[in-house]
Formats: C-alpha cells, sequence, structure tokens
C-alpha cells in the first residue's frame, strides 16, 4: 500500500532556548528528524514530504540526499496550515496520507505502518496514548458508545474535557483527498488563533468518515521533545532500549545506566563492557572482547580476545581502526583513523597511533607516537619515542622492519627505514636509513670533566 508521508518540523522550539533548529537536535547521534525519516524509510513511501520554517535553509541541508522533499511553511500559523503547505507536494495517487512529527524522534515503523493501515485510505486513524498527566496535550473526546468526536487542544478545552487522560500524539493517517479538503476548511477562531490540524476530525465525524484511534506499545515511542531535560529524558530510555536489546543477545554491560551507543554496534559472545563507555558510528566487537571502564569508540573492528584498557579513545572515521585478535590497547591510549593492529599487538598508556600498521606481536608501551608508519612483526618500540612524520608541508612514511628495537626517546625522522633486527640506541635522531641487524646510535658522544666543581654561593 503506497502512502504519502508528511513530517511536521517548522516549529520554533522555543523552550529549547537554542540557535540550532529543534529538529535538528541530537538524540544518540542522530538529528531528531533523521530518527523519523529513519524510521519511516521502510514504509517505502513514494513521496516524504517535509515542512519547514524556522532555521528552514539548516533543516532543508539535512534533508538533502534522504529523497524527501521540503515544502516552506512560513509564517507558522499552526499545525493544519502546516499540512495546507505540503498538500500540492502529495501524490494524489496515494489514498493514503501519514503524518508524523520531526520532534517526535523514537515512533517506531510497525506503529506507523500499522496506523496506515488502520486509516486504510479511508479512515481517519489517530495515534493516541493515555497519560498520567495530559496537561498541554490534544484530548480525545468520545462519546457515549466510546466513538471519537474530536479532539480539543488543551487551551480550548474545559475543566470536564481536561480531565481526559486520552490524549493526540500528533500522528495521524488520513485519506489523502479527504485530508486536502478539511485542511482546506479550517479556521484559526480558538485561543491560540492557530489553524489546528486537530480540528479536522471533528469534519471527518460531520461527514460521516469513520475515525479509529490506534495505540503504540509503549509511551516512548510518541514522548515528543520541547525542552533540553525532554531531550535527556528520551536519550536515557533510548539508550536503555537499546542496552536491553545487546543483554538479551548476551552482551555483559557493566550498568545498562551508564552506557551510551550513537550509531551500530555489533559484538560476537562474551563481550564484557565496563561502564560509562561511548560507542559512535560502526563499531563491531568479536567474540570475547573487553572494553574497560571510560572508553570512547568509534568506527571501529576488534577482533576476538581483545582487551581495551580504560580511558582510550579510538577514533576511527571513514578510514576506521582495526584491532586485531588478542591485541592490549590502554589504559589511556588514543587510536586515531587509519590504526591497523595487527593480532596480539600492545599498546599502552599515552600512545597515539595515526594511519599505521602495526603486525603481529608488535608493541609500543609507553608515552609514544606512531604516525604514517609500517612497523613490522615483533618491534619493541620504547617510551618516549616518535615518528616526525610531517615537514610542515607533507607527510612522510617511516617503515620500521620486522624484530627491530626501537630505544626510549629516539626521534625517526620521515621518510625513514629502520631494518629488520636493528636496534636503535635510545635518545637517537634517525634521519638516514638505518641498516638491519646492527646497532645504530646518533647522540653524541657522553662526556666527564674531572675536577669540575659547582658554583658556590658568595665564593
Ligand atoms: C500538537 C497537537 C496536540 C497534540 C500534541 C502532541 C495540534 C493543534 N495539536 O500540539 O493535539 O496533543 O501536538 O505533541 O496539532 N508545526 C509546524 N508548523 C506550525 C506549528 C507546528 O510545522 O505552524 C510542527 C512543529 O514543528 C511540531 C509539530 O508541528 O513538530 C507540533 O507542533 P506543536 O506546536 O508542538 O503542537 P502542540 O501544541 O504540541
Ligand atoms: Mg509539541
Amino acid at each position: 500500500m503506497a502512502l504519502n508521508v508528511v513530517i511536521m518540523a517548522a516549529g520554533k522550539g522555543t523552550r529549547m532556548k537554542s540557535a540550532l533548529p529543534k529538529v535538528l537536535h541530537r538524540l544518540a547521534g542522530r538529528s531528531l528528524l533523521q530518527h523519523v525519516l529513519d524510521a519511516a524509510a521502510p514504509l517505502q513511501s513514494p513521496c516524504t514530504v517535509v515542512i519547514t520554517g524556522h532555521g528552514a535553509a539548516a533543516v532543508e541541508a539535512a534533508v538533502a540526499g534522504s529523497g524527501a522533499v521540503c515544502v516552506r511553511q512560513e509564517p507558522q500559523l499552526g499545525t493544519g496550515h502546516a499540512v495546507q503547505q505540503a498538500v500540492p507536494a502529495l501524490d494524489t495517487a496515494c489514498a493514503t496520507t501519514l503524518v508524523l512529527n520531526g520532534d517526535v524522534p523514537l515512533i517506531r515503523t510497525a506503529t506507523a505502518q500499522a496506523l496506515a493501515q488502520a486509516c486504510g485510505g479511508t479512515r481517519l486513524a489517530l495515534l493516541t496514548v493515555t497519560l498520567d498527566d495530559a496537561t498541554g496535550y490534544g484530548r480525545i473526546v468520545r462519546d457515549a458508545q466510546g466513538r471519537v468526536q474530536g479532539i480539543v487542544e488543551h487551551k480550548d478545552a474545559t475543566d470536564a474535557q481536561r480531565a481526559i487522560r486520552e490524549v493526540y500524539t500528533g500522528i495521524l493517517a488520513a485519506p489523502t483527498a479527504a485530508l486536502a479538503r478539511w485542511v482546506a476548511a479550517l479556521r484559526n477562531d480558538n485561543a491560540q488563533r492557530e489553524y489546528y490540524l486537530t480540528d479536522i476530525v471533528a469534519m471527518a465525524v460531520a461527514e460521516g468518515c469513520e475515525v479509529v484511534a490506534a495505540q503504540p506499545a509503549g509511551e516512548t515511542e510518541v514522548l515528543g521533545v520541547n525542552s533540553p531535560l525532554q531531550l535527556a529524558d528520551l536519550e536515557r530510555r533510548f539508550q536503555r532500549q537499546q542496552a536491553e536489546a545487546l543483554m538479551e543477545a548476551g552482551v555483559r554491560l557493566a550498568d545498562p545506566a551508564r552506557f551510551d551507543l550513537r550509531g551500530s554496534l555489533r559484538c560476537g559472545s562474551d563481550v564484557e563492557i565496563d561502564v560509562n563507555c561511548v560507542f559512535e558510528g560502526e563499531v563491531v566487537l568479536g567474540d570475547g572482547v573487553r572494553i574497560g571502564a571510560n572508553c570512547v569508540v568509534r568506527n571501529a573492528r576488534i577482533d576476538a580476545g581483545a582487551v581495551i584498557h580504560p580511558f582510550t579513545h579510538i577514533e576511527g572515521d571513514a578510514a576506521g581502526v582495526h584491532v586485531g585478535s588478542g591485541a592490549l590497547v590502554g589504559p589511556f591510549a588514543r587510536l586515531r583513523p587509519g590504526a591497523e593492529l595487527g593480532p596480539e599487538v600492545h599498546i599502552g598508556n599515552f600512545v597515539e597511533v595515526k594511519n599505521s600498521t602495526l603486525a603481529r606481536g608488535a608493541k609500543a608501551n609507553h608515552l609514544a607516537y606512531l604516525g604514517d608508519a609500517t612497523v613490522g612483526e615483533r618491534v619493541n618500540y620504547g617510551a618516549g619515542s616518535i615518528t616526525a612524520n610531517y615537514d610542515g608541508a607533507h607527510k612522510h612514511r617511516t617503515v620500521i622492519g620486522a624484530d627491530a628495537h626501537v630505544g626510549s626517546n629516539c626521534v625517526l625522522v620521515a621518510p625513514v627505514t629502520v631494518g629488520a633486527g636493528a636496534t636503535i640506541g635510545g635518545g637517537s635522531t634517525i634521519a638516514k636509513d638505518a641498516p638491519p641487524g646492527q646497532l645504530t646510535v646518533a647522540r653524541a658522544k657522553q662526556v666527564s670533566l674531572p675536577g669540575w666543581t659547582r658554583p658556590v654561593k658568595g665564593g
């Protein structure tokens, strides 16, 4: 069943007190609007219309590439007025039009689909929910037989109507042609002098069009974001859902309340994640991987048995970061884009790795930098050593052959090659290739001055 999807996103979001349009605020790493677009995507609508207004240029830029079209609503005269603007863009061949809210991000595809089916191109289907505190919402008014008669906005409601706890979620599905007719006939003679979309319900009833109400599986999916507090509350609810899904799949989270996933996380069996970890982008953890407390991991693949110790920052981008099986990383390590660690590699505290490949068993255990380097198997890279990979204009590569030992506090001035099995004496600045198998030392000779005495005060 093909349907139109309308997403309302023109409102100001005054209570966010932010320069950023409300629907572009992020929840779990994606904008509120992106959540709605993603929930609608599986419905495969041939026509998705986003109504923009406040911060339209920014919202339209965010929508670009999604396949949705944007329609501007200026000025913003209410939700009914918003849908009026969308009508000319609707596909009249789609009998059903689904109206979603850009600030209700956690709506599930299945719920939207069920609502569209309840409409079926002929009925007006409202998504409603029963709340303990219905303040601010439009109330669902039913007759003695329980049939929906209309929606009354909070500000227009009588005390008796305000006692109703069943409210409109802001989401409906309507027959397309009737919707166009109804919104064209709306008037703004109400408390807010706005064109209320909710007034179409009484119009439908008056015409004899059947009005049905459906409910979501849980209230979280219909909660709106109007303030930073509500945004944070919804974030925690969403994180809890993600944490529960992972734990059901066998992932051991030390504390589901101290876990944040802003993207996708795929885990093998027996994965353990300690408290306060943040996962961003696409992260894949192999069997038995352990992530210590307070790690941030973005766009990374970590193979079976690897251990990431506390306070490690893994920040892949499109290039990603790869940690081989059985590797040990951290505590306090930083793996940047293009870090490729082979199996059993050890990266210790305060070691930074960028755009570098370390082969099986290579170690850099303390206070070091490897940038644009190719490091062979079993290399031992000493404390305080760095690759000087940047000459101020270009990046250059450092190649370190298998089994080489680079002493402490060395500077490898790229482009440079350290041969297989070479040893570099501590404190060396290596600006020329070091041959394989030999000791290369490049530092001033140590001298001692016999008879030298320390200056003394008043002497
Ligand atoms: C609306 C409903 C109310 C419902 C509540 C659920 C109406 C008249 N009332 O009230 O029954 O209980 O949602 O949250 O529809 N928008 C525009 N253009 C406008 C005005 C709003 O695009 O001119 C957009 C907003 O960006 C928002 C949505 O429509 O995404 C809802 O607007 P909002 O002002 O929040 O409506 P409520 O007063 O909350
Ligand atoms: Mg609202």
